[in-house]
């Protein structure tokens, strides 16, 4: 069998460094790629040593149990070359590609249509009845649907969507792949999974972390496009698909297809009931003073970017109709936090007038934890006839256990063929059209400021019905 390479556009960048890297070593470490022939690409003048040695740091930087035993037959498989995007210097690859290759591009956004399209000129893109040729490319798919579109276009002058991975590295997370198993794998779910016993869905994602070194990008993007449009998109679709009649990965797409399509688009006059937007000003986390987000390097002091935003969503089918998706995400908040959580509607059997009674919460916790919750009301123990709410907790990793990183499910997933967890095209371009009215609107008027280190601002209560309310981030801290 001919060997199988991995050709890493933009192998001197900080994706490479910082995430490929880790997981292909630790794919390598369990045996699973031991054949793969790892090619770097950039345009710095490096030989093969330089860059074993750059992976060697990058290794020893992010891998915590590295050592140069494992590293010895790992670095067997590394080899570079030194090319442009231009087609004369993309052809030399053919050299060292001989049979399947995955072409990984690790490169700015604004490079994709153009790498995409200049290694199909050189002729890597062909496939052959003994081997496949295959492009991934990762988030963000454009900044609004046309551009999406225009890519899309770029892209498929050279390559069939088969050909075609597109990343969105929560759909290999294991928080993420778990929620349909969970979902479909528990019969007694599935009677309650429906408007009937469902009364909302809150789906958070809240981090510490500000806009690091990336603010050229984040500045043009915001967290609309940066998280919801996305990450938040898909665990939401993964969250309300219908069951599928069969376990496939085309299948699995056109149903969430049937979910992004079935949501309400927001009339652009009226964004402020569906959409809210914040912008970090400074604050205190972990008790560390921070800066505000205009204060940042590289970010104009008049920037209006939201580096909150929050978007209630709702499905207009038989399943969800009147059941509101709340979606928020936020830079520079109190706390790393993440939960899908979905609250059922009260009791509906009769229960002592004096007994206080809380909805039930089930609750799939991303983070700091990877962790499942109940929260239910039970009898108070004792002589009296009372309740008290209690919380069923399920963690899914235990301390020590090593959690296989989003990457190095997707990279392994690509590399097989297996296309469940990409996204096709027609996811994107729906769920920019979800957005698209409210990034439009957004060009005018400016976000509300939040402390850093809080929730978030207040603006983000109006998306709520009357009789709902966020969930803190702090749950569970206390
Ligand atoms: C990225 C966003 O796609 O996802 C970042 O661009 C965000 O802004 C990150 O911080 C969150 O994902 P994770 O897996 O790093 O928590």
């Amino acid at each position: 069998m001919k060997p199988l390479s991995l050709v890493i556009l933009g192998a001197s960048g900080d994706l490479t460094k910082r995430l490929l890297m880790p997981s292909l070593f630790r794919l390598h470490q369990l045996g699973l790629i031991s054949k793969l022939n790892i090619i770097g690409y950039s345009c710095d003048q490096w030989n093969d040593n330089d860059f074993i040695e750059h992976v060697h740091d990058a290794l020893s930087e992010f891998v915590l149990d590295f050592d140069d035993e494992k590293w010895i037959s790992f670095s067997k498989c590394l080899s570079f070359i030194s090319g442009s995007l231009d087609v004369k210097d993309l052809a030399t690859l053919s050299k060292k590609i001989d049979g399947s290759a995955l072409f990984y591009l690790a490169l700015p956004p604004t490079l994709f249509a153009k790498a995409a399209v200049k290694i199909g000129e050189a002729g890597l893109s062909i496939e052959s009845s003994s081997y496949w040729r295959r492009i991934l490319i990762e988030k963000p798919f454009g900044t609004d649907l046309d551009s999406a579109q225009f890519l899309h276009s770029q892209i498929h002058s050279y390559w069939n969507e088969s050909q075609v991975y597109r990343i969105d590295h929560f759909l290999g997370k294991e928080a993420t792949l778990n929620l349909m198993i969970f979902r479909f794998a528990n019969r007694v779910l599935a009677p309650i999974w429906c408007s009937e016993h469902i009364e909302q869905v809150q789906i958070t994602y809240a981090e510490t972390l500000g806009v690091e070194n990336r603010s050229v990008y984040y500045d043009h993007a915001g967290a609309m496009r940066d998280m919801l449009q996305n990450h938040l998109m898909q665990l939401l679709t993964l969250t309300a698909i219908e069951p599928l009649g069969h376990w496939d990965s085309e299948i699995l797409r056109d149903h969430k297809v049937e979910i992004l399509k079935s949501i309400r688009l927001v009339n652009d006059t009226n964004v402020d009931t569906w959409a809210a937007r914040g912008q970090y000003t400074a604050g205190k986390i972990n008790d560390k003073d921070t800066i505000s987000y205009r204060d940042e390097i590289g970010i104009p002091a008049n920037s209006n970017t939201e580096t909150f935003a929050a978007l209630r969503i709702d499905i207009d089918n038989w399943r969800w109709r009147g059941v509101p998706f709340y979606l928020r995400s936020g830079k520079r908040l109190a706390r790393n936090y993440a939960e899908i959580a979905i609250q059922f509607k009260g009791p509906s059997e009769a229960l002592p007038d004096d007994i206080s009674v809380d909805n039930n919460w089930l609750v799939f916790r991303l983070l700091p934890n990877l962790q499942i919750d109940m929260q239910v009301t039970a009898k108070l123990p004792g002589m009296k006839l009372n309740t008290h709410n209690i919380e069923l907790t399920a963690p899914y990793t235990h301390a020590g256990e090593y959690e296989v990183s989003a990457y190095e499910q997707l990279i392994l997933d690509a590399l097989k063929g297996e296309k469940s967890n990409f996204l096709r095209f027609d996811e994107v371009e729906w769920a920019w059209r979800v957005i698209e009215p409210i990034i439009k609107s957004w060009r005018h008027g400016e976000p509300d400021l939040y402390q850093a280190g809080t929730e978030g601002p207040n603006s983000q209560n109006k998306i709520m019905q009357k009789n709902h309310s966020w969930r803190s981030i702090n749950y569970g801290n206390q």
